[in-house]
């Protein structure tokens, strides 16, 4: 069967560009089914769209007696991916904050294909903060917007906000159907978030790391269909993908035997946790009493599970992470040579902006083959959707030249 596109119609005057949309993925074999909130049948009739897809059109979510299916649950199985052109401020924002009051948001929260967004409104509604954050939000999840372009509104007034072309739409739409199974049949582990070193039962060393890095590129790995297998250090951070599996360490010890116990199994291995380097030469079975003045503790170095992946290579592609407060690109293409990695990342964790804890990151990364970048500041799933755009690029490359 061909592949399903579900168009979501909100109520701007440019829903009339999305005809061009349905009529441009039907070209291209694929079924299309609408959705129109409410208000945008005020604007047009939902006939006009039943005639250019052939079917019927989503609108009320109430309005299917049948007592065997659930439509908005029905159309979610078989959505291939969900565009939303034109999106009101209304839509981005009851997206944002999971309100489900009628068919197209509640569609939205029931699907887990990906979701494009064009969004289309007076340019004070586009740039209202509100709008922004709400935007920004919906992006660290992994939707991704078409901006709108500037020009001529439909009240008249000159600005941003006018709806971007229906060919740049549909562009974006396949490129996130294409990335959707792009590492479909690929095993990747991802490691994240600190671990903690016990020094009595009351207390141990840890550090600044949230996760939110490590979770983010195993939802992202998710995302493209790869089969997903996430070690984890101690976070407060939901399991960022169905399916798949999770495996929650504490310490150094237990992200190594986890860590060697997988390995073999993965295809791709990325490193992100931020695991000790030293850990208390021992841990007291009591609670050290504040006896004396002082209290001296003796650190021992802890396995470095990067260098040994390094040289356990084989086939497999190997990313790590560097945590740097200076000479970030040196340290990082040190790292590099020194661990046999085919990518680094590196981010500054001296800057509170990004880095630890931070929704967003700005990194540096290096490849083997000597090709390196900086990123702009941007969200974590942003910063793993250009890691796993390199990932790939490595991931052809080898298939063109496999090692001897
Ligand atoms: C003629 C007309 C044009 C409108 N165009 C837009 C628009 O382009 N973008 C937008 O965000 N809101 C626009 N609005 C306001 C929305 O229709 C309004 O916020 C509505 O509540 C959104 O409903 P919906 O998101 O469920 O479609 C327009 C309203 C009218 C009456």
């Amino acid at each position: 069967m061909n592949e399903t596109i579900i168009l979501g119609v909100s109520s701007s005057i440019s829903l009339y560009k999305a005809c061009e949309i349905v009529r441009a993925f039907q070209k291209r074999e694929f079924q299309v089914r609408v959705i129109m909130t409410p208000n945008a049948g005020k604007l047009i009739s939902p006939r006009l769209f039943q005639a250019l897809t052939g079917h019927e059109v989503f609108l009320d979510l109430f309005a299917d007696s049948s007592v065997e299916r659930i439509a908005h649950i029905d159309l979610a199985r078989q959505a291939s991916l969900f565009l939303v052109a034109p999106a009101t401020a209304n839509v981005i924002g009851k997206f944002a904050s999971g309100v489900a009051d009628e068919f197209l948001s509640t569609f939205f929260l029931a699907a887990s294909c990906p979701v494009v967004i064009a969004p289309a409104m007076h340019e004070n509604m586009y740039l209202h903060p509100q709008t922004q954050e709400n935007m920004a939000r919906l992006r660290s999840r992994g939707i991704r917007f078409v901006l709108p372009g500037k020009g001529q509104l439909a009240c008249g007034d000159e600005g941003w906000g006018r709806l971007a072309q229906p060919e740049a739409i549909v562009a974006v739409g396949l490129e996130a159907l294409s990335r959707s199974t792009s590492l479909t049949g690929k095993r990747i582990l991802v490691t994240a978030g600190p671990t903690r070193e016990s020094v009595d039962p009351v207390r141990y060393f840890t550090n600044r790391s949230s996760g939110k890095m490590g979770y983010a590129l195993a939802e992202e790995a998710a995302s493209r269909g790869a089969e997903v297998t996430l070690v984890s250090g101690p976070v407060s951070l939901p399991v960022p993908f169905r399916g798949g599996l999770v495996r929650n360490v504490e310490t150094a010890a237990e992200m190594e035997a986890a860590v060697f116990d997988l390995s073999a199994k993965a295809d791709i291995i990325i490193m992100a946790a931020a695991v000790a380097d030293f850990r208390p030469a021992r841990t007291e079975a009591n609670k050290i009493k504040k006896a004396g003045a002082d209290l001296e503790l003796t650190l021992t170095r802890t396995t470095d599970i990067l260098a040994e992946l390094g040289r356990r290579k084989s086939s497999r592609i190997l990313v790590g992470f560097a945590a740097e407060t200076e000479a970030l690109e040196d340290n990082a293409r040190a790292k590099l040579q020194d661990k046999n990695l085919d990518m680094v990342v590196a981010n500054d964790v001296s800057q509170p902006d990004t880095g630890f804890g931070s929704d967003s990151n700005r990194v540096f990364v290096a490849l083997r083959d000597g090709k390196s970048f900086q990123t702009e500041k941007m969200s974590k799933r942003e910063v793993s959707s250009v890691i796993f755009n390199e990932i790939e690029g490595i991931i052809e490359r080898k298939k063109n030249s496999p090692d001897p």
